[in-house]
């Protein structure tokens, strides 16, 4: 089985060099794991990443989701390639997306064949909100705690906890209420299975008692990502979708981190039996091009003034590399079946998981939808204390020294490798982490 080599110190002499320098430019605030290991990447091909010293890595990270391929699959670098050479800039209609529309629009829920395209996940949730108010002409918005949906001062208001402090005050209307079915944790502290979703009826309470009434959309993950790749109960998503058609408002399914395979389908919302009003979808949508969208049915969509020429338009917005980009991901996670590889090496790692939840006392719990999988890493399980954020730090570093990169930085761990990953590649992974935790448990140094 192929292992990361190792050819020097982590960070090897070059990466210091190059980090360094950039760092003296460089504003702060880029992703902690990239800061936190300190090393230059040269190049990728699939699952593996290798370092400008020649040092090699199993990518778990996968970009946060944004790697649905696997790093420069040939298919895709050809494609983007060639459309480079012939067009890349301008609205005008491409062949490129005018064949991405329709391939979407043959992979989504029930009636929903709109897509508008944008550059950055944020900028599509917001152009949802625009055009929920647009369609109800109502103005108020609710989200969940532990919610995300980007870093714009529009969204930001409708994050969950402790993302919003110092950023206030955010736009009049939006609400981020209890609360999303986090059943390791249940907010409520009740038996997961035999709370008849207490936790929906409270956000439907508190939806009545905190709004004036003119909700114009509810905004959830169909599975939370930041907050730990959370995975509701069966049924949860249905019978929220029920509440929001007795607020009166429209479902915003944000699926940039689910959608297009990563949790086994299409979207995650069809296969909980749910279609949203709008989808909104980026990430792995464009297979690592910044392309973002929106979905939803012809009679949302022609809501004014949103629907008026250059009304929800943007100026990267679908240009012909960004729909190219779009269309070739779509087109190989069709070919090579990766909602099928998803829901199969999810299991497999999830089988892992679960190994390690029965061989390590600090393994609270282990979760999956496809390769989206969490483990949540505990002091005691009786009383679910977290592992200190301090020793977790410690743990990713670990990793890079290793070669084993996933977000490990935190006490629940959260890992999206890319959907073309292949038995041998996650097994070397899994591998590691089992390294890790055998090492911790011998050192007890977890507690
Ligand atoms: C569910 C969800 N929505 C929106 C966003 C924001 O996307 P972007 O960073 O492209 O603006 C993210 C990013 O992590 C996300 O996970």
């Amino acid at each position: 089985m192929r292992q990361p080599k190792r050819l020097s110190p982590i960070p090897g002499p070059k990466s210091q060099t190059i980090f360094r320098q950039e760092q003296k430019n460089l504003a702060p605030g880029l992703q902690g794991f990239a800061l936190m290991a300190e090393v230059v990447m040269e190049r990728g091909q699939g699952s593996w990443l290798t370092d400008v010293d020649g040092n090699e890595y199993i990518d778990f990270i996968g970009g946060i989701g944004v790697n649905g391929l696997g790093h420069s699959h040939p298919r895709y670098v050809k494609a983007l390639q060639s459309q480079l050479e012939k067009l890349s800039v301008g609205s005008f209609t491409s062949e490129a997306r005018a064949k991405l529309v329709q391939k979407v629009a043959e992979h989504t829920p029930g009636r929903i064949n709109q897509l508008q395209l944008y550059s950055s996940g944020a900028e599509a949730v917001e152009s949802a909100m625009r055009l929920a108010k647009c369609y109800t002409g109502k103005w108020e918005f609710l989200s969940f705690w532990g919610a995300f949906h980007g870093k714009t001062l529009g969204v930001m208001g409708l994050l969950g906890d402790g993302q919003k402090q110092k950023y206030g005050p955010f736009a009049p209307g939006c609400h981020t209420l209890p609360a999303f079915p986090d059943c390791y944790r249940c907010p409520l502290q009740l038996e997961p299975g035999r709370c008849g979703f207490a936790c929906l009826e409270l956000f439907e309470k508190a939806a009545k008692t905190q709004t004036t009434g003119a909700i114009a959309a509810v905004l959830v993950e169909p599975c939370q990502g930041t907050a730990g790749n959370i995975i509701p109960p069966k049924g949860w998503l249905k019978a929220l979708q029920e509440v929001t058609k007795r607020l009166g408002a429209l479902l915003i399914c944000d699926e940039m981190i689910t959608g297009f395979g990563r949790t086994g389908s299409f979207f995650a919302s069809d296969d909980f039996g749910v279609e949203p009003d709008i989808i909104t979808v980026g990430k792995s949508f464009g297979g690592g091009f910044p392309v973002s969208g929106l979905l939803t049915r012809e009679e949302i969509s022609k809501a004014e003034p949103w629907s008026k020429p250059s009304g929800s338009s943007s100026s990267y917005g679908g240009n012909p590399l960004a729909a190219m980009a779009a269309l070739t991901t779509i087109e190989v996670i069709e070919e090579e079946k990766l909602c099928e590889n998803s829901r199969l090496m999810g299991e497999r790692l999830l089988g892992h998981f679960q190994r390690f939840k029965e061989k390590f006392p600090f393994v609270g719990e282990v979760r999956g939808k496809g390769l989206f999988l969490g483990i949540e890493l505990v002091k005691d399980r009786e009383t679910k204390e977290p592992l200190s954020e301090a020793r977790m730090k410690e743990f990713y570093r670990e990793g890079v020294q290793r070669g084993f990169l996933a977000m490990s930085y935190k006490p629940t761990i959260r890992f999206q490798p890319a959907l073309t990953i292949d038995a041998d590649t996650l097994d070397a992974g899994a591998g590691i982490l089992e390294e890790m935790f055998t090492d911790m448990a011998s050192r007890g140094d977890w507690r």
